[in-house]
């Protein structure tokens, strides 16, 4: 009887240790097993000094001495004073010049003195970034005590929640919206203080919680009370609220007659309704502002431009520390024109117009976050003008949350491409950093892919992106290999052999995932409104520029959109440097083929395929890609948790389904146009057009 008790018992803590559900992120500081490391990291464990009444080192303190009873099993005391021990770690907010000189607001510096480490910032939450960055050397078993120096590149790393009052996220993969308004402010959720430490562990500073499709209703009182009660939790963090507004609250909240940016009414309204909100979250970061964007409200509804309605909100944000973030995101149904130029077509003319307070929030790329694009042109176009990165952290056209797809290589491809706006070396890093232009204000987007799902970010390996989120917007020279390998080892595993093979396949998903559903730079052939699923032969949609042909442009002659032509001309809005290395489609880059050049099907590429050969490849490519990805997975399994294991083994096998589904369906609909047999060392797909366009059907359904 006892020993079947013992054994259940024994059973349960097996299970308790082998399946992690994934909640804790990146924190989990589960045991050191490697004894001589522990004690390499206990020698420093005996007391975390430092001024507790600061609620951020507090939070440092508690973080430090919980990760240390998890990671080594102490029970290290937190001591409000200065000693004179040894053996511990020394938190201190200093203006010692010698020591600081190399930092900046939110950077910090950890050394050994006396027998201690030292963390020590010029602010608080610089040091609560330095507690995280010696948690996660101790978690990744490196050795701690030498001197680290650390600053971000970037001063507002932010998340954008697209949560919705009702619950809901748009383009949300991982459940529901993580924010409880129904109970809120009674009720805090622990979550918020979960994801408050998740997020400084990566040095985010910065939330706007409600969708850029906003409802007025953030705007009132019974809100603000809500969103007060979140900013609180979130402010000993270092995390500063955004609210994303609706332009036309002046009318839906004020009961105005217009909601004109240029109306003295209209003005008042908002320079109140700023005051009030100050008064519920005193260091409230500001405006998140979507306008005249897919039907939201904006100042060109009364003749007015971005600049003015942005400059409105500014002016009301005079008194107070936040900013003005505007959206860049616009874009007309003109079935001629390209929508590649809209954007910044629209805000060319009011380069050097919008008011200090304000920083133009740009989309990584000139459509809408397909899986490569072309750096956005407004990078580098504009010189007066502060323009903030806006990547998307969930998977909108990548995935979503079945398909495995690590997005550090996409986001570095990006900040790292060269505008050539100030000479060479002017990367989009460089823009968005202030670097290039000297700018002191400097922000970084992802729009978050967080939910109710226990792990998060429904997909195991998603959570992967919101992690390299952070650490790019803190460093953008940080290698997405090195992101990575942090990452696995503290959300996966620290087995060195096995994390060389998870960072392997994190490398090699994102051009695996590109090959099956977008080679060659072809991009927005998704399905319909879910965006999941592929779609390449939608025609008809509510506007011209949400079809897939629009882009895709297959006809008898080839395939892909030119923009070097008279049409469109696109690529003239980079520097003759960019034009030269896109411009020429003997020269351009495969990768960014279709983005720029019609290409006839038969014409000879660099790899000695033609154009029809070259698609048909990388389409069936992928797919093995795919396999290859399950096959190293199952080779794992001794090395992840039971959970995680079983989770993303399933998911592959959706994926495995899914790539097949859209090689098949993108081959077989452009050989509708290519009139050419697939390459004979292929398999042709065992189905036909018509059944694969069936299954897009039953996907409109979900
Ligand atoms: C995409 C997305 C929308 C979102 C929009 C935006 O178009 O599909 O759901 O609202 O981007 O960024 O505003």
């Amino acid at each position: 009887m006892k020993k079947a008790f013992l054994s259940i018992i024994f059973s349960l803590f097996a299970i308790m240790v082998f399946a992690d559900d994934g909640s804790r992120l990146w924190l989990k500081y589960d045991l050191i097993k490697d004894q001589k490391q522990k004690l390499s990291y206990i020698k420093f464990s005996k007391f975390i000094a430092g001024n507790t009444e600061n609620p951020t080192l507090q939070k440092a303190a508690e973080e430090l001495q919980s990760g240390f009873a998890g990671l080594l099993g102490t029970k290290t005391i937190i001591s409000p004073k200065s000693t004179s021990l040894s053996g511990g770690i020394i938190l201190e907010v200093s203006n010692n010049q010698s020591l600081t000189q190399s930092l900046n607001e939110d950077g910090f510096a950890i050394f050994a003195r006396n027998g201690n480490i030292v963390i020590s910032s010029k602010s608080a939450v610089g040091v609560l970034y330095g507690a995280f960055e010696l948690l996660r050397n101790i978690q990744t078993l490196q050795a701690i005590g030498q001197n680290i120096v650390s600053n971000p590149r970037v001063k507002i790393r932010m998340l954008n929640h697209w949560d919705n009052a009702n619950g809901t996220v748009e383009r949300g993969y991982a459940g529901s919206s993580m924010w409880k308004w129904n109970e809120l402010p009674f009720r805090i959720d622990p979550r918020y203080v979960a994801y408050a430490r998740a997020n400084a562990a990566i040095g985010i500073n910065a939330t706007s919680i409600n969708n850029v499709n906003a409802s007025s209703r953030f705007l009132t009182a019974e809100y603000l009370e809500k969103i007060k009660a979140v900013a609180d939790v979130l402010r000993p963090y270092g995390i500063r609220v955004f609210i994303s507004v609706n332009f036309r609250s002046p009318r839906t909240l004020g009961g105005l007659k217009t909601s004109d940016p240029l109306d003295p009414e209209v003005r008042k309204w908002w320079n109140e309704k700023t005051k009030e909100i100050h008064q519920y979250i005193p260091d409230f970061g500001g405006y998140l502002v979507k306008a005249n964007s897919e039907g939201e409200p904006g100042p060109q509804d009364y003749g007015r431009t971005h600049a003015d309605g942005a400059n409105m909100l500014a002016e009301a944000m005079k008194p107070f520390s936040g900013i003005v973030i505007w959206r860049a995101f616009v874009y007309n149904a003109d079935p001629n024109g390209d929508r590649f130029k809209e954007a910044f077509e629209q805000f060319k003319p009011l380069d050097g117009k919008f008011d200090e307070k304000v920083i133009v929030q740009v989309k990584n790329g000139p459509i809408d976050f397909m899986p490569r694009e072309p750096f956005h042109p407004m990078f580098g176009g504009f010189s007066n003008t502060k323009l903030a990165m806006e990547f998307q952290i969930t998977q909108e056209y990548l995935g979503q949350s079945t398909h495995l797809t690590y997005l550090a290589p996409m986001f570095k491809e990006c900040l790292d491409t060269d505008t050539y706006a100030k000479g060479k070396g002017s990367t989009v890093a460089k823009v968005i950093d202030g670097s290039l232009y000297n700018s002191q204000v400097s922000l970084m987007a992802g729009v978050a892919n967080t939910g109710s799902d226990a792990n998060w970010c429904g997909h195991p390996f998603n959570q992967a992106n919101w992690y390299a989120f952070g650490r790019l917007a803190w460093d953008n020279t940080l290698s997405s290999e090195k992101i990575a390998k942090e990452w696995i080892g503290m959300a996966l595993t620290n087995d060195e052999k096995a994390k060389v093979q998870i960072n392997e396949m994190m490398q090699k998903s994102l051009p695996t995932y590109i090959s099956y559903t977008y080679p060659l730079g072809l991009s927005h052939m998704m399905g319909e409104g879910h965006h999941y699923g592929p779609e390449p032969w939608l025609t008809k949609a509510a506007r011209p520029d949400w079809t897939s042909i629009y882009y895709h442009r297959a006809d008898s002659i080839g395939l892909g959109f030119d923009r070097t032509g008279k049409m469109s001309n696109a690529l003239n809005l980079y520097t003759k440097e960019v034009r030269e290395m896109w411009g020429n489609p003997d020269k351009c880059d495969l990768n960014y083929l279709m983005w720029f050049h019609h290409i006839a099907w038969n014409k000879k590429l660099s790899t000695g395929n033609t154009l029809w050969e070259e698609l048909c490849y990388r389409y069936y490519n992928g797919v093995v890609e795919v396999q290859k990805l399950q096959k190293d997975w199952t080779n794992l399994k001794p090395y992840i948790d039971t959970e995680t294991f079983g989770s993303v083994s399933a998911r592959l096998k959706i994926q495995e389904k899914e790539a097949i589904w859209w090689r098949d369906a993108c081959v077989l609909y452009f050989q509708e146009f290519a009139k050419t047999p697939i390459p004979s060392s292929l398999t042709p797909p065992n189905r036909n057009l018509e059944e694969v366009k069936k299954l897009v059907e039953i996907y409109h359904l979900r």
